[in-house]
């Protein structure tokens, strides 16, 4: 008799008997390639999850934008079209503007202290408004690092940005800030940088070490400040629909699975942040310009906040936090 057939059986007869909670695989997408530490601790929370359940529960992981960009993943999140993604909080502040805060430009001046930020209360906070404008359950925060900016042209001053064509992340808070020094942001996915460098259509990026790392765009824009001009987070979602179906004992036992690895995510990044500048020292066709703080932008940090105070709160609350470290 086949389980089809006992099922029917049972519900004939009008009684149940216990059955084995049903196996599930998760499918979560990614923008980031297989080699990026987020994809890595995929890997690892697939492996994690897997032992937590005992088999029950697995993650099958979609990189490189296969299942399509950022936006469109958390279209598919919220439909339930898909399970889990790691998208950038760049992403998410298209829907959630308080999330803009954590772009808040030189918020914090390293990366440890960028990781105190994504830890705090205020930033928990930010997401308890992510399931309403999303449909999603934003469960933790991790992050690539912090941005640097990288341009094809030397630059000697805060004149020589004027007018140049720089690639941002599709985000309104990100877009701000380079409109205020005069650049033309082009926003586009990750996945369309390197070509749009090759072939001329962009002058320059915002970027953070471990993508220049692996995608390699000093071929291309030769120059880099380091600039750690805004963290870039990663919030690690869940779409609110497949959340609503688990049982309040899976949905504990996937958050923390979830938020272990967002923790080593975090942890890694601090770690190794370092270590990557040396790297990209020792490649022979890098000038890198060290320490360019937020005087070289004259008043910027003053007008975004002005701007960005309208949206949200956060941006005030996130300032008297990090006043505080
Ligand atoms: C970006 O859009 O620049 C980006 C997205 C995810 C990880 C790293 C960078």
């Amino acid at each position: 008799m086949n389980l089809k057939t006992v099922l029917a059986v049972v519900a004939g007869v009008g009684f149940a008997i216990p059955v084995a909670a049903q196996e599930r695989e998760f499918r979560l997408g990614l923008i980031t390639p297989p080699v990026h530490v987020w994809n890595q601790e995929v890997e690892a929370l697939n492996e994690t999850l897997q032992e937590e359940s005992d088999g029950r529960f697995s993650i099958a992981a979609f990189p490189s934008g296969q299942l399509g960009n950022e936006a469109t993943m958390l279209q598919q999140l919220q439909t339930g079209a898909l399970d889990m993604a790691w998208l950038t909080t760049a992403e998410v502040t298209t829907r959630v503007p308080d999330m803009a805060a954590l772009h808040a430009p030189f918020l914090v001046d390293n990366i440890a202290d960028a990781a105190r930020v994504l830890r705090s209360e205020p930033a928990r906070e930010i997401l308890d408004g992510l399931p309403r404008a999303t449909g999603t359950v934003g469960v933790c925060y991790a992050m690539t690092g912090m941005r640097q900016l990288m341009t094809r042209e030397p630059v000697e001053s805060a004149d020589d940005l004027d007018g140049m064509r720089f690639r941002i992340t599709p985000a309104p808070a990100i877009r701000t800030f380079f409109e205020m020094f005069g650049a033309a942001p082009a926003p586009m996915p990750l996945t369309q940088v390197y070509d749009a460098l090759a072939n001329g259509q962009i002058d320059a990026i915002d970027m953070d070490f471990e993508s220049i790392i692996n995608f390699r765009y000093y071929e291309h824009a030769p120059n880099m400040m380091v600039t750690n001009h805004h963290m870039f987070g990663m919030v690690a979602l869940v779409s609110a629909r497949v959340w609503a179906d688990l049982s309040e004992e899976d949905r504990t036992m996937i958050g923390d699975a979830i938020q272990t690895h967002c923790d080593r995510t975090i942890d890694r990044f601090v770690e190794e942040e370092d270590g990557k500048l040396e790297r990209l020292r020792e490649e022979d066709d890098i000038e890198i310009t060290d320490d360019v703080g937020p005087e070289f932008f004259g008043d910027i940090v003053e007008r975004w906040d002005a701007e960005w105070a309208e949206q949200t709160p956060y941006v005030a609350r996130l300032r008297e936090l990090v006043a505080e470290f």
